[in-house]
């Protein structure tokens, strides 16, 4: 049967694959092999939905180990506390968050619209240490993990937990403020680029934004985003640079998670 799966703390989910059923006692098997090939591994799932809803949560079913969902994920020396039944968390995305610390500056304002349990703003707060960081979900057991992990993580005053529609939450407290806005939501991300144009300082600065796209060659799937977007921008008046483009991760066939960072270089006075 299929070898894809996730590890998240001592937490194992086996992932479906297209076109393939497996009967419960595969997945046992299955479980029961990981369960003695990785000795830190408590309890085995299997993802059986995919990542649904406003809260992009998935359906998990119970297959091995002990019965829980909450557990501790290590992670460029950041503890990250998750219940993964509550709270979108994916470990796949480790390479991508370490990409965008690492572009950070001293003294950088950074809002991360889509945050989940706090990952991308309390790894930039931990690793750059003159930052301050706004962190925004609309799920409150997202944002409540968050506090928690921002506690365990000693990056308190660094990371601010915001709870609630981060478009709401752009335009009424944090405009015209930020140097780096990062948008890890590909679903609305498109939707919500004009508000993260509010929320960076008139005299510009960097989105890492988003989206899903479909291609037979990835080098097509950048340039149908980067189009996308540019007449996006184009329209709104924006003087912008995309200085990156990049398939983050495929996510089925021919069906891709990019990114783009943008140089946002100007934003006109009537935005
Ligand atoms: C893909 S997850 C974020 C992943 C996270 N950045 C990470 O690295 O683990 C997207 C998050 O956006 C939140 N969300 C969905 N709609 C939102 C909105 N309108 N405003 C703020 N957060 C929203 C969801 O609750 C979810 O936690």
């Amino acid at each position: 049967m299929s070898k894809s799966f996730d590890i998240i703390g001592d937490i194992v989910i086996i992932r479906s694959i297209p076109d393939n059923s497996y009967t419960l006692r595969e997945l046992k098997t299955f479980g029961q092999s990981l369960l003695d090939s990785h000795k830190n591994i408590k309890t085995v799932f299997f993802q059986s939905s995919s990542v649904e809803g406003t809260f992009r949560l998935r359906k998990l079913d119970y297959i091995l180990g002990e019965k829980k969902t909450r557990t501790f994920h290590k992670e460029n020396n950041c503890v990250f506390s998750v219940d993964i039944e509550k709270c979108y968390f994916s470990p796949r995305l480790s390479h991508e968050r370490w990409r965008i610390v690492q572009k950070v500056m001293p003294k950088e304002v950074i809002v991360n619209m889509f945050a989940g349990v706090g990952c991308f703003s309390i790894l930039i707060a931990k690793w750059n240490e003159f930052t301050k960081g706004y962190s925004i979900d609309i799920n409150p057991t997202a944002i409540s993990f968050m506090k928690n992990n921002i506690r365990i993580n000693r990056v308190f005053g660094k990371v601010i937990p915001l709870l609630g529609d981060a478009k709401i939450i752009l335009k009424n407290k944090l405009s015209s403020m930020a140097d780096r806005i990062i948008m890890p939501l590909p679903e609305k991300a498109f939707e919500y680029l004009p508000s993260a144009i509010i929320s960076l300082k008139k005299s510009g600065g960097w989105i890492h934004y988003y989206d899903f796209e479909h291609g037979k060659k990835t080098s097509y799937v950048l340039d149908k985003i980067k189009f996308k977007v540019s007449k996006k921008l184009n329209s709104l008046g924006i003087d912008f640079n995309i200085s990156t483009s990049r398939i983050v991760r495929s996510i089925g066939p021919n069906w891709y998670q990019v990114v783009l960072d943008i140089h946002i270089l100007k934003i006109p006075d009537s935005f």
